[in-house]
């Protein structure tokens, strides 16, 4: 190989490391935007509504397949362009109102630029698939310049991810052709899936609304002071009232 082919291989590798570097910082801007929301949620609510969360950059290779699929230019320019999900963050609720609070609070955040908002929780796929996806555009700080990345955002709940975690699965494993009889019977368990989310979520109401009229014991009542080493600290009165506040 000659010696300048060797460093034009090298200068192409070097703009390949870069495109995908900065990806994998708007991911991991996302990710720490996500566990903040998780331990506020965690600290002051003992409520949270994230179960978990998963993210991934599409390898090079299943790029260079949707670039072939879409039929677009083989650019670093028409690869940013056209394919949104190269970074992607799939976030898991635990109830179905917790997918539009998530979505809420992320769209809200000044620093995010929400460019499209795909709701197949109100519109579901006709195969049944459901979340709530967004593309949200992130700043990244480097040395020398900012950069504006897309990253795609799922939200689902749990039962919505275990029936797409599975059709998913389904779908490869008969290489994309299933027959017709699996898939209304997988269009039966969306269903069945979504039946148990609304339950779910009725449930949750009824429980939030019983804890409202039966406040829970304020056990605390009989905590009038505190002994911190050999101190014995008088606690004003009305602040078990503050700590005990939901
Ligand atoms: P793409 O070019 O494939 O990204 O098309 P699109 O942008 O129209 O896709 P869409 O927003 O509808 O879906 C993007 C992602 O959602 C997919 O990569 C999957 O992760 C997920 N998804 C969409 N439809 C389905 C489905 O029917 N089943 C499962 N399991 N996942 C789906
Ligand atoms: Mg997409």
């Amino acid at each position: 190989m000659k010696t300048q082919q060797i460093a034009e291989l090298k200068i192409m590798k070097d703009e390949i490391t870069r495109f995908m570097m900065k990806y994998k910082f708007a991911l991991d801007e996302m990710e720490t935007k996500i566990d903040i929301l998780k331990e506020e949620f965690q600290t002051l609510h003992d409520y949270c509504p994230i179960e978990h969360t998963k993210s991934r950059l599409k390898t090079p290779e299943s790029i260079l397949k949707k670039v072939y699929r879409k039929g677009i230019d083989l650019s670093l320019e028409s690869i940013e362009e056209h394919i949104k999900d190269i970074a992607g963050l799939r976030i898991t609720c635990s109830f179905l109102s917790d997918i539009y609070n998530v979505s809420n609070m992320l769209q809200n955040q000044n620093d995010l630029k929400v460019l499209e908002v795909k709701d197949y929780v109100k519109n579901p796929k006709p195969n049944g698939y459901q979340s709530l996806h967004l593309i949200l555009e992130v700043p990244v700080f480097l040395s020398d310049r900012v950069e504006h990345v897309c990253v795609e955002v799922q939200i689902r709940t749990i039962a919505m991810d275990f029936w797409a975690s599975l059709e998913h699965k389904i779908f490869y494993k008969y290489n994309q052709s299933v027959p017709e009889k699996l898939l209304r019977e997988l269009k039966i368990a969306a269903d069945t899936a979504n039946a148990l989310d609304h339950q779910m979520e009725r449930l949750q109401r009824e429980v939030q609304m019983i804890k409202k009229s039966h406040p829970e014991e304020p056990i605390l009542d009989e905590l009038k002071s505190i002994q911190i080493s050999n101190h014995q600290f008088k606690l004003p009165s009305g602040i078990l009232d503050v700590l005990t506040k939901d």
